[in-house]
């Protein structure tokens, strides 16, 4: 990617392939059950269903599968350089990596965005509305973030104008009950994003534990709390360039929740090493509170 922020999005361009004789990771997330929407009177409006009610999914996104995807265009380039998940009508969670290179008036906001290479994207009979393009009026990174250890890499951007909701548009949910990642249930959990494709791909994700993370990757990065690790579920090799700020996503009663937000990966490490999430959950206090007031 030719940018001038090369050397930031570097740390998130990873590929790697899967080792071999490895041991089974527990891949579990709890979920409490209870329906989330009522509990704050921003988030989760009008959030996270798609006519898609299949548990297991195809490797291809289809159409309106991913209303809540945003991408981050530098002013005249054709290549996105970061992912966000619409949250609002007005606000985007992404990383804080990402923020730091998202300038106000000028970074350019897609919505609605299915297919790269067509304008008017159809399935069948069924076409998508035009995408909706939205300046940054402002940037709201985490006090906490710490650019070195990656501690706190979540943003919230908010937009200059509301967007139209349609099946093309959505805010995804965002678990608002506080959870551990435990032993009860164990839903399936994709990440989805824009690779070297035309249209977004899903990956199947495993949830890695923390110590088994930092086993893997804790020479190369002190993970802290706030971050969690996944890695394919089935062994597939994963591109995730530019894939910073997308959603680690668990289907719950019919609709899709954000339970992390990709963060970095680690360059030049063994095959077989975990991604880094944002820990979702440990951020909603935060998360409401920024969009609350702003
Ligand atoms: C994935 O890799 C692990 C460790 O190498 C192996 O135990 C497991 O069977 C593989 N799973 C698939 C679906 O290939
Ligand atoms: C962004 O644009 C608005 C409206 O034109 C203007 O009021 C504001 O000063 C601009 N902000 C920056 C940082 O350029």
């Amino acid at each position: 990617m030719a940018s001038v922020n090369g050397s930031v999005i570097c740390l998130l361009l990873v590929l790697f392939s899967f080792s071999h004789g490895e041991r089974e990771y527990g891949a579990r997330f709890h979920f409490p059950d209870k329906a989330q929407l009522e509990l704050s009177d921003v988030l989760n409006k009008d959030c996270g269903s798609t006519e898609y009610e299949d548990r297991d999914r195809p490797a291809e996104r289809r159409l309106q599968e991913s209303p809540w995807l945003v991408l981050f265009y530098y002013p005249d380039e054709s290549v996105h350089f970061c992912h966000g998940t619409l949250i609002t009508r007005t606000h985007i969670l992404t990383t804080a990596v990402c923020a730091s290179n998202i300038a106000v008036n000028e970074t350019s906001v897609v919505l609605g965005e299915y297919d790269l290479a067509t304008d008017q994207d159809c399935e069948g009979v069924k076409c998508s509305d035009p995408v909706q393009r939205r300046s940054v009026e402002k940037v709201i990174i985490h006090d906490g973030y710490n650019q070195d250890t990656f501690l706190h890499d979540i943003a919230i951007i908010v937009i200059d104008r509301e967007v139209l909701l349609s099946d093309s548009i959505k805010p995804i949910c965002l678990p608002l009950i506080k959870f551990e990642i435990g032993t009860v249930n164990q839903p399936n959990v994709y990440n989805s994003l824009w690779t070297t494709m035309q249209r977004p791909q899903q990956y199947w994700m495993r949830y890695v534990e923390l110590d088994d993370c930092r086993q893997l990757v804790g020479h190369k990065i002190n993970l802290n709390e706030g971050q969690i690790c996944a890695r394919s579920y089935n062994n597939k090799t994963i591109e995730m360039t530019g894939g910073a700020g997308s959603a680690l996503e668990v289907e719950y009663h019919s609709r899709m929740y954000q339970v992390a937000m990709l963060s970095i990966g680690i360059l030049e490490s063994e095959p077989g090493t975990p991604f880094i999430y944002v820990d979702i959950p440990k951020y909603v206090q935060w998360i409401h509170d920024t969009v609350k007031s702003n």
